[in-house]
């Protein structure tokens, strides 16, 4: 049975015979391992039940580690790294033999990350390697924000789940990458582009695929409840599904047409940090309901507000 505990200790301990466990990021949690055991790797994408052309983040918790992994860190993605480290982001960076080809999916980048979390930061100083690890769901399903949602999906095929608290971002990490026309944004995140483009200037993103994609968090299809999930008013619903069917995952009000009790606020004074750290957990929620149906409505498309329509979209996408 898996545990669920605080003993950074015992973390370390799993860590360094190689294998795979739970950790806490104010992201999502991750389900890590020894970044340079390819064994250890092999297992994460094995738990997860991760396609192999999908590539995994390593984190670490200092630039100057950065360094060991990567063969040049260019100009902006320094700045970048320096003002928002530890935080939110994921830069892609061209990585050393040391990183195992398995880790890119045979890519010549690396996606690092310093993550701002108090207990992943005490075990990454702890470890002399760093950590790989994708959001510890099954491929395709909702990113977990607590100990609990890993060990209920995860907890038969790993030995521990380090326990940091609900992940206080709660949409993962902002990805970024330096191509010779200037800064991609490969997947919408924690870090909004607002933040980013006052610091390197014009971002364009590129984050979107159907089918077999470089970067596939990307995936159209992904971070999706097992109810559908549709982008649809409560009128609109009702004309097919009994109002009892039917939950709501709504931005700020709850509606007087569906039961209270079948719909989720994410945030009832409309604040768009809040309801992106409630929007996973709210989603499970919802997936656990007894309806057929999940309606959402979109956020103000700025700031956090982008990430957040974007995994509503994905969630939506059939
Ligand atoms: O917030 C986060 O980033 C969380 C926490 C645990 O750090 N991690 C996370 O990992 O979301 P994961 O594996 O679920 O998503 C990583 C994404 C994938 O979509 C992958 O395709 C992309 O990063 N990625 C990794 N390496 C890449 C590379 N070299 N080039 C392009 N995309 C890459
Ligand atoms: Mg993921």
């Amino acid at each position: 049975m898996v545990q669920i505990g605080t003993d950074v200790q015992k973390a370390k301990d799993y860590l360094e015979s190689g294998q795979v466990i739970g950790i806490p990021t104010e992201t999502v949690y991750g389900l890590a391992g020894n970044a340079l055991n390819p064994d250890a790797v092999l297992q994460i994408f094995k738990v997860k039940n991760r396609p192999s052309f999908d590539p995994l983040i390593v984190h670490t918790d200092s630039i100057d580690k950065v360094e060991s992994f990567v063969t040049q860190i260019p100009e902006p993605a320094r700045r970048l790294a320096e003002r928002f480290w530890p935080g939110p982001l994921t830069i892609l960076l061209p990585k050393k033999a040391i990183i195992p080809d398995l880790v890119s999916s045979g890519l010549e980048t690396v996606a690092i990350r310093i993550p701002n979390h108090p207990l992943a930061l005490k075990l990454l100083a702890m470890l002399d390697f760093p950590l790989a690890a994708p959001s510890a769901n099954p491929f395709g399903y909702i990113s977990p924000t607590t100990a609990r949602h890993v060990a209920e999906q995860l907890g038969h095929q790993i030995p521990y789940v380090l326990d940091g608290g609900s992940s206080q971002v709660g949409i993962e990490s902002t990805i970024i990458g330096f191509a010779e026309g200037g800064p991609i944004v490969y997947r919408l995140g924690g870090m909004t582009l607002e933040k980013l483009e006052a610091i390197v200037g014009r971002v364009s993103v590129r984050s979107h695929s159907t089918s077999n994609p470089k970067a596939p968090g990307m995936l159209s299809s992904h971070y999706a409840p097992r109810k559908p999930l549709l982008l649809k008013k409560p009128e609109e619903a009702l004309a097919t599904y009994k109002p009892e069917r039917i939950g709501v995952l709504a931005f700020e009000e709850i509606t007087r047409l569906i039961p209270v009790e079948h719909q989720q606020i994410l945030s009832v004074t409309g604040d768009v940090s809040e309801a992106a750290k409630n929007l996973f957990a709210a989603m499970r929620a919802l997936d656990a309901f007894d309806i057929d149906v999940i309606i959402t409505e979109l956020l103000p498309e700025m700031g956090l507000g982008r990430a957040v329509n974007d995994r509503l979209r994905r969630a939506a996408f059939k």
